[in-house]
């Protein structure tokens, strides 16, 4: 019970068990916390949106780069939040910043661990989208690794997806030929209509391989890989010399207890290809040369984006569970504000 003297709480939700295959909703509890203080150098912040991303799979089958959180901590995670309390003069109250808040209504976050976004560039949730970690991923992904050229085939998994769609689109403009894989049929048609697909292929169709080695007959330059397993298996046997291989996602082994046997990577001696793991992380000082490049197209809308919103904390638990089995389209975020839930695009 609330009392006079008992301090302010908050709802968060919490890993109720390291989930086992596909996720659940039950893999996670709502619960409440204490609303936190903030300490000298910290923000108090209010949590507007959460982004729901595939690495927290990884990371709570312990596949990731940091160490599994524990059962009972509150579910990691990046969101869009507006400052409360600044303990930083660089900082005032109704400021926007991402951070790494995780699925709670509020939170102390150290002034110099978040980043600003600047309302002006563009509608603010896409500082956790197209011109947030997804997009930048693409952006370094192409810009570092593949390079295209004019005339290049660019293959790109997760095609209608945060990364992939920014992919397809950075791709376009360099004047390569753009080619996406992405599930089912209404998905291959949005990547092509919205993002600019020159053609897109349903990897869940029995055909998957004849249908990418009809689409691409001279093979392909670039290979963007979000998903690993069997797409990967399949763009291998399609590389041309020299080609360049971006390894920047495994979701097809995020929810296997045990990794699967490798592709067969022998084309890629005959081939001369390069294979680059891509680590959005390595880029982040490359952010101002990102949003240079891109802010410009998501403000007069020649580059595309898309959102799917879920409203509510409690509906986060959910809303995961239908990333991690494609039933999103577009970024899929969270809206804790309680704004009603959508699906934006621009
Ligand atoms: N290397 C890095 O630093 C870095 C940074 C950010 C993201 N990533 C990776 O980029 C990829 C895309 O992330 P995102 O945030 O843009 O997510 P997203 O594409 O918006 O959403 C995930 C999509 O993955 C697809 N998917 C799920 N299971 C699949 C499977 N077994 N095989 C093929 N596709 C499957 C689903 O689309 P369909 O309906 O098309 O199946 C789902 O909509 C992920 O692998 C993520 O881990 C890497």
């Amino acid at each position: 019970m609330t009392t006079l003297t008992s301090p302010p709480r908050q709802q968060v939700v919490r890993i109720a068990r390291h989930p086992e295959g596909a996720p659940r909703a039950d893999d996670f509890r709502l619960d409440e916390d204490v609303v936190p203080r903030p300490s000298a150098g910290e923000l108090r912040v209010r949590v507007d949106c959460l982004s729901i991303d595939p690495y927290l799979r990884a990371l709570l089958g312990a596949r990731y780069l940091t160490a599994r959180p524990p059962v009972g901590a509150v579910v990691p995670g990046t969101g869009l939040c507006t400052v409360v309390e600044s303990g930083d003069p660089g900082f005032a109250p109704g400021d926007l910043v991402v951070g790494d808040c995780g699925w709670r209504e509020t939170a102390a976050l150290p002034a110099a661990a978040v980043r600003r976004v600047d309302p002006g560039l563009a509608p603010p949730t896409t500082a956790l989208g197209v011109l947030g970690i997804p997009g930048l991923t693409a952006w370094a992904g192409l810009r570092t690794i593949a390079r295209p050229r004019a005339g290049d085939t660019v293959l790109v998994s997760t095609a209608a997806g945060a990364v992939g769609s920014l992919a397809g689109q950075l791709a376009r403009r360099d004047g390569a030929r753009p080619v996406g894989i992405a599930g089912g049929p209404d998905k291959c048609r949005l990547a092509v209509t919205e993002f600019g697909y020159a053609a897109c292929v349903d990897y869940r169709a029995k055909d998957f391989e004849a249908q990418l080695r009809a689409t691409c007959p001279d093979g392909i330059d670039v290979y963007f890989d979000n998903v690993g397993g069997r797409v990967l298996e399949a763009a291998i046997g399609l590389l041309r010399k020299h080609a360049r291989v971006v390894l920047c996602g495994l979701i097809d082994q995020y929810n296997a207890a045990q990794r699967p046997p490798g592709p067969n990577l022998g084309p890629v001696i005959g081939t001369r290809a390069t294979l680059t793991g891509l680590v959005v992380y390595d880029h982040l000082d490359r952010l101002p040369d990102f949003l240079a490049e891109v802010a410009p197209g998501v403000r007069d809308g020649s580059i595309r984006w898309r959102e799917d919103v879920r409203r509510g904390l409690a509906a986060a638990p959910q809303a995961f569970v239908d990333l991690m089995r494609g039933a999103n389209v577009g970024k899929l975020l969270v809206r804790v504000d309680g704004t009603p839930a959508t699906g934006r695009s621009g």
